[in-house]
């Protein structure tokens, strides 16, 4: 417990995210509003909500592949967001992220053996004079991610979606990382094949004493991996709290209709609480005001679109925090 209470690996803080939309002078998507939340050293997070609302964005900023508009990401106590390309080069074998499509991230002219070689060459982890060393750290890695050694000498093609997933898995870790972002790395997978690489992620994440943030948006999925989880809807996060805590007493009326989802749910619907929820989604070009979720909320009232209305995380109990104003006062 002690290690967890030092400085979190990763602390994200009031990030704010927007997109330009080309050809509309001054008009933006927001895409990530003022999200804060820590990565704990050995911690999984799991971050959900439905498609389009802004967990893709948090991601690549947190690997450093775009510069957040406001905010920071402190990665080890940096703040990575203003780091130069060159000072950044040295971190980003410390993050690495796996994929949800990893198609486009596999050469599909490359043996596994070459996917894997060239990130450890190119940051210098591995010595290309060195055979043996390169050798036995392959076979390492096919190990790890339960591969049989033969896998190194075939190309992504001749895998399966799951196995492909598992050499994804095999490049983000051949750097020997401390932060795995993991974007909703099983939702184009089979069902079944699902669990058997959560159960890898998780294996790995304990055996390696991995930071991880999951992003996901089956909801079973997420509980099962996750130590903690926050729930972002429209850019924003409306709630953070204890993987059980979160699932079994959720105080967001977005995180109920979220739970109240599940076994109905389409995994790839685009907004898979459309059954439970009425009214308007709204557009994160001109976000609705006050609380992002009240033109859909069953129990909002006037006051929830006010300007000025506090919808920033607020604690309520022991770890679990909750955007919503009027959260306790319904009781959980
Ligand atoms: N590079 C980009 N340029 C413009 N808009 C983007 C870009 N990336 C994402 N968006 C928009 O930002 C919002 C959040 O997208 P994303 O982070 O991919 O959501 P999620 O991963 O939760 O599905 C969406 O409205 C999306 O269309
Ligand atoms: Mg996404």
């Amino acid at each position: 417990m002690n290690e967890m209470n030092r400085t979190p690996l990763l602390e994200v803080r009031d990030l704010v995210v927007r997109y330009p939309i080309r050809g509309l002078s001054k008009r933006e998507i927001h895409a990530v509003d003022c999200v804060s939340f820590t990565v704990h050293r050995g911690e999984t997070l799991g971050l959900v909500g439905e498609s389009g609302c802004g967990k893709t964005t948090v991601a690549r900023q947190i690997v450093a592949l775009e510069r957040p508009t406001a905010g920071q990401v402190l990665f080890d106590g940096t703040d990575i967001s203003t780091l130069r390309e060159r000072e950044l080069r040295a971190l980003r074998p410390r993050i690495q992220m796996v994929f949800q499509d990893n198609d486009s991230s596999l050469n599909p002219r490359r043996r596994v053996r070459e996917l894997l070689c060239a990130p450890m060459l190119y940051h210098g982890l591995v010595d290309r004079k060195d055979g043996a060393a390169l050798e036995r750290r392959l076979g390492e890695l096919m190990d790890m991610v339960e591969l049989p050694r033969e896998a190194l000498d075939r190309y992504p093609h001749q895998f399966s979606g799951g196995q492909r997933q598992r050499i994804g898995i095999a490049k983000a870790l051949s750097l020997a990382p401390q932060l795995l972002v993991c974007d909703e790395p099983v939702s184009a997978l089979d069902v079944s094949i699902q669990a058997q690489i959560l159960q890898l992620l998780r294996s790995l994440q304990r055996d390696l004493g991995l930071s991880m943030l999951f992003i996901g948006h089956g909801l079973p999925t997420v509980r099962y991996i996750s130590d903690r989880v926050a729930v972002m809807y429209m850019g924003q996060l409306v709630e953070l709290a204890p993987s059980d805590a979160l699932f079994d007493r959720p105080l967001h009326p977005y995180t109920r209709a979220l739970c109240n989802a599940v076994p109905l749910a389409d995994p790839t619907a685009r907004d898979f609480t459309a059954h439970v929820l009425g009214g308007e989604v709204g557009s994160n070009m001109t976000p609705p005001t006050g609380c992002r979720f009240h033109p859909r909320c069953p129990v909002a009232r006037e006051c929830c679109k006010d300007m000025s209305l506090n919808v920033s995380l607020h604690t309520v109990e022991d770890g679990h925090s909750v955007a919503c104003p009027y959260a306790q006062e319904r009781g959980g």
